[in-house]
């Protein structure tokens, strides 16, 4: 019996019971069923938590590309694999098949072996949502390099410092983007970027908006001649289960942005399985997720769970308010989109210009509507779900994060009955616990506490690339032999889960996960900062947006601070990227402090979110004083 497609509330059930009793067995079937190995696994699975070590499928051989091109070219080789929707209204959709898919990806993977690229290699993806970005992922994958793909709205400095962590021998660009009516230099940010960094030996440029740029000789040179006279025919590496398929920076609560590690085979099934559910994918649906694939949500969601299942997935290189906010409609309707998966950031800000561009439009094709990113409040949900699904497809808002590799909570649209601002249930394989603060299980249900996973799945990262150890202290040492999220959760009278947020230094901030760290780093490199404290306070669009708290060396300095501020949002673009800017910055005279010298962050976010008569017991400072300060000019 194949548990892969699950069509019933009982089955999801029966399903999810059985992959707590026998998970081996349980993800065995799906491994065995419903990919092509070149060997089969010694070994399900074998973990520990408190190492921590995790394997899925040891032994076994296999390449993903395989999974994803080689095996449907038989059944499938002229379905349209990646439907690509160019920035430009105007311009036309590229449907590229799977026939056509297996060539580019088996060209370029010539052409970077060609380069010097071997196996286990980084290759360093900078690259706009275009065609050549998802080849890139596979061309790597094809040979058993490692891609790094980094978000092409970063700025050098955070592209550097990516590059040179995991050592990237090569980076892929192009000569710029097209976002709206603008174009952005890329290919001038990387070569910024790569005055630090003396590992990349190629630099590959894809030209998409006919850029005059430079390139430095020896180093870089135009992918599209290369392409030309390479072979379309390349033998896949053999990978082993366990071998790194990417890693993918995620931000967190020190300076330097973790590398999370994914690998070959767990993270594999684990995406197609997930996808195939998810979405419930029928043969000739056209699927389409907005996420850039500079985010797990690309890699997972347009790349490899889409094609794994032989799937139609669109790629969008535009934003959703060019030419108008229409945009999305017009792309749903004119290449009838029956899944469409999106963030509430984009929800809201879409809802926020009313219903009129949704009235031009035809969305009847629409079934299942997903929410990923952040949690999605109840008048986003609603909106969503009356003016765009029009009250017939369901919404599933799937919890998850870079480090899962894939969704973890999640409803089964036309399965699980939905709830506003709810994740709902685990999925299959997925043991979810919530844990007080001394560490223990809260068991039973109307609880609420910090939401942690018992047992492994096949996507878990398996690492953080070359530092273990802040692996095992992130993840795994806040509470004994489990997987800790760093968010907190509800658990209500049905069982269903409600994301309630972070529960440690991040902030999503329109869906992108940032650091408070990193902020307060860039900031605090102004040579009038003496210290900074960030924290969230909720927006109507953004979800939450970023409140810093600035006090400088010398007083009086304050005088300047509209040049000031100018100047603290300049270090935090050029050192993160735009998305990382503050809204509001307030100039104190200090930060208030726990004897140790640790910044109370928690009473700056009660200041920021207006909470000031219910600030907690403040006594215990070391300086209460600055308090009222802070409060006194907030207010002003
Ligand atoms: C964090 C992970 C998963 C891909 C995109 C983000 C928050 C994510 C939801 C949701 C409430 C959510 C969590 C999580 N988050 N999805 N449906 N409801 N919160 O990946 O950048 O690694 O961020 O995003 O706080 O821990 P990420």
């Amino acid at each position: 019996m194949s548990n892969y497609h699950i069509k019933h509330l009982e089955e999801y059930f029966k399903t999810h019971r059985k992959s707590v009793r026998e998970p081996e067995l349980f993800w065995e079937e799906i491994a065995e069923e419903h990919f092509v190995w070149r060997k089969r696994w010694d070994k399900v699975l074998s973990w520990d938590f408190r190492k921590p070590e995790v394997k899925w499928f040891e032994g076994a051989k296999l390449n993903i590309t395989e999974n994803c091109i080689d095996r449907h070219l038989r059944m499938k080789g002229d379905k349209t694999a990646i439907l690509f929707e160019p920035n430009d209204p105007n311009a036309p959709a590229e449907h590229i098949t799977y026939n056509r898919l297996y060539e580019r990806v088996n060209q370029l993977a010539n052409v970077l072996k060609s380069k010097g690229i071997k196996k286990g290699d980084r290759v360093c993806i900078y690259l706009p949502m275009i065609p050549e970005l998802a080849i890139s992922l596979l061309a790597c994958a094809r040979i058993g390099a490692i891609h790094s793909v980094v978000f092409a709205g970063f700025s050098s400095n955070a592209l550097s410092s990516r590059i040179n962590d995991s050592e990237c021998k090569m980076v892929i660009t192009s000569d710029g983007s097209y976002r709206g009516s603008k174009t952005i230099d890329l290919k001038g940010i990387v070569d910024e970027a790569l005055i630090d960094c003396p590992c990349v030996e190629k630099v590959l440029v894809v030209n998409r908006i006919n850029a005059e740029i430079e390139l430095k000789e020896g180093r870089d040179e135009w992918l599209a001649p290369l392409l030309e006279t390479a072979s379309t025919e390349c033998e896949a590496e053999i990978m082993d289960a366990e071998d790194p398929l990417f890693i993918l920076y995620t931000s967190g609560s020190t300076g330097q942005p973790k590398g999370m590690v994914h690998t070959t085979a767990g993270y594999m099934v684990y995406t197609a399985y997930t996808f195939k559910n998810v979405f419930q994918y029928r043969e000739n649906d056209v699927y389409w997720c907005t996420a850039d694939i500079g985010w797990i949500t690309g890699h997972s969601y347009i790349v490899y769970g889409p094609l794994a299942n032989g799937a139609t997935t669109v790629m969008f290189e535009g934003v959703p308010s060019y030419p108008d906010y229409g945009r999305f409609w017009q792309v749903i309707e004119k290449h009838k989109v029956n899944q469409f998966y999106t963030a509430p950031t984009a929800i809201r800000a879409l809802a926020k210009q009313g219903g009129s561009f949704l009235e031009d439009y035809n969305l009847s094709s629409l079934k299942v509507l997903g929410s990923v990113g952040e949690p999605i409040n109840e008048e986003a949900w609603h909106w969503y779900n009356d003016n765009v699904g029009k009250r017939k497809s369901p919404i599933v808002d799937t919890w998850w994060q870079t480090e899962t590799g894939g969704i973890m909570l999640s409803p089964l649209p036309y399965i699980t009955p939905t709830k506003p601002t709810y994740a709902t249930l685990p999925l299959p394989g997925i043991q979810p616990a919530l844990l007080d603060e001394s560490g223990d299980e809260i068991l039973g249900n109307q609880v609420d506490g910090r939401l942690c996973i018992k047992f492994p799945w096949p996507s878990i990262a398996r690492t953080i690339w070359g530092n273990h150890q802040r692996y095992k202290e992130t993840y795994f040492s806040a509470f004994d032999n489990m997987y800790f999220t760093g968010d907190g959760a509800l658990r209500d009278e049905v069982g269903y889960y409600r994301i309630t947020g972070r529960v440690d230094d991040v902030i999503i901030v329109s869906g992108h996960n940032l650091g408070t760290a990193p902020i307060e780093d860039a900031i605090n490199e102004h040579p009038a900062v003496a210290e900074s404290a960030i924290v969230g306070f909720p927006h109507d669009i953004k979800g939450s947006a970023l409140y810093g708290y600035v006090t400088l060396k010398e007083a009086g300095e304050e005088r300047n601070h509209d040049n000031l501020r100018k100047e603290i949002n300049q270090l935090i673009s050029d050192h993160i990227g735009p998305i990382a800017k503050l809204d509001k910055i307030q100039f104190t005279k200090g930060l208030p402090k726990t004897r140790s010298g640790k910044i109370m962050r928690r009473i700056l976010r009660k200041i920021a979110c207006n909470e000031m008569d219910n600030l907690g017991d403040i006594s215990t400072l070391l300086n209460p004083e600055v308090v009222e300060e802070i409060i006194k000019d907030a207010q002003q």
